[in-house]
C-alpha cells in the first residue's frame, strides 16, 4: 500500500494507474463499518483508494474537533490488511493553506435536520468532499448509509456540478445489539452504552409499527419520542419522518420514509436511521 501525504505525489501515483479507482472517504479512526465501505469499493474497481482526514471545516466551534479519536498507525495497519492500494493521509496545511476562502454550499436540503442542528457542518462536508474528487479522481465513492443525510447532500452537489463519479451508498453495520458503529461510540462509558440502544430501538419500533400497517408520521414520531425520553440519559435533539431525498417532513407516509434521529447520551451525540420497509429486521424488536 502506497501511503501518500501530500497532493502531488497522490496525483503523481494516481497517473500511473490506469483502470476504475474506488474511494472511501474517512475522517479515521477506522471501524468495521469503514472497512465494509473499503471491501465494497475493492470489490468493484480496479484499484482502491481511502482518505482519512479530520476535516475542520465540518466541525462546529464548540464540537469535537479537538478530541476528534485518531490513530494513524492502527488506521494503516487496517488498510494495509484489508489490500488497499493508495493510502491518502494529508496534513492541515495541504487541504487549507493560508488564505483558503472556497466553500461549496448546498442549498435546501442541507438546512434540515443535522444543518438545523450543526450550521456549517455540510459546508465543510461538502467542500472538503468536493477537493478529495478534485484530488483523487475517483470512478466511484463510497459512503454509508448511516449518516443518510450526508449522502443526500453529496449527491445533490455531484449532479448540481456534474462532478464524474458515481456514489455508492452502503448499509450501516451495527453491533450484535444493534448499535451502529461510529468513531465517537468510543466517547461513551458503560452506562451510556446501554442507553445509547434506545437509539437503534426507537428505529426498530418504526419499522415494526410500519410493517403493522402505521402510515400516520406524526403518530410514529410520537411513539419513538415517548420510547427515548423513557431513557433518562438520553436527550432528543431530533426524531425525522421524512422523504429520503427532499428531507422534507412526512405527516403520512407514502411509499416509503427514511426515519432519522439524532440524540444525545451524556455528551455524545449520536445519529441513526433507517429506511422504512428496509434494513432492520423486526425479531430483533421482538426479543
Ligand atoms: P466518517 O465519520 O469517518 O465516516 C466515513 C464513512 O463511513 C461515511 O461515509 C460514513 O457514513 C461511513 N460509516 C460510518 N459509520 C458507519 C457504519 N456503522 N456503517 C456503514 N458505514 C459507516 O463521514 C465522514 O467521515 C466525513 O463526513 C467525510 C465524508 C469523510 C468528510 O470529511
Amino acid at each position: 500500500m502506497q501511503v501518500l501525504t501530500t497532493i502531488a505525489t497522490f496525483r503523481e501515483a494516481r497517473r500511473k494507474l490506469g483502470g476504475s479507482l474506488g474511494l472511501v472517504p474517512t475522517m479515521g479512526y477506522l471501524h468495521e463499518g469503514h472497512l465494509s465501505l473499503v471491501r465494497r469499493a475493492r470489490a468493484e474497481n480496479d484499484a482502491t483508494a481511502v482518505w482519512v482526514f479530520v476535516n475542520p471545516t465540518q466541525f462546529g466551534p464548540h464540537e469535537d474537533f479537538e478530541r476528534y479519536p485518531r490513530n494513524e498507525a492502527r488506521d494503516t495497519a487496517l488498510l494495509e490488511q484489508e489490500g488497499v492500494d493508495m493510502l491518502f493521509f494529508p496534513g492541515l496545511e495541504e487541504i487549507y493553506p493560508r488564505g483558503f476562502s472556497t466553500y461549496v454550499d448546498v442549498e435546501g436540503v442541507t438546512e434540515r435536520l443535522e444543518g438545523e442542528f450543526r450550521p456549517g457542518h455540510f459546508r465543510g462536508v461538502a467542500t472538503v468532499v468536493a477537493k478529495f474528487f478534485n484530488i483523487m479522481e475517483p470512478t466511484r465513492a463510497y459512503f454509508g448509509q448511516k449518516d443518510a443525510q450526508q449522502v443526500v447532500v453529496i449527491q445533490k452537489m455531484v449532479r448540481d456540478l456534474n462532478m464524474d463519479v458515481e456514489i455508492v451508498v452502503c448499509p450501516t453495520v451495527r453491533e450484535p445489539d444493534g448499535l451502529a458503529l461510529s468513531s465517537r461510540n468510543v466517547y461513551l462509558n458503560p452506562l451510556e452504552r446501554q442507553a445509547a440502544l434506545v437509539l437503534y430501538r426507537s428505529l426498530c419500533l418504526a419499522q415494526a409499527r410500519w410493517a403493522a400497517g402505521q402510515r400516520d408520521a406524526r403518530a410514529l414520531r410520537q411513539e419513538m419520542t415517548d420510547l427515548i425520553k423513557a431513557e433518562p440519559l438520553a436527550h432528543i435533539d431530533y426524531v425525522s419522518i421524512a422523504h429520503p431525498e427532499t428531507l422534507e417532513e412526512l405527516s403520512r407516509i407514502g411509499e416509503t420514509g427514511l426515519v432519522s434521529l439524532a440524540v444525545r447520551i451524556g455528551k455524545t451525540r449520536l445519529i441513526d436511521n433507517v429506511v422504512l420497509g428496509k434494513e432492520i429486521p423486526i425479531w430483533l424488536f421482538m426479543r
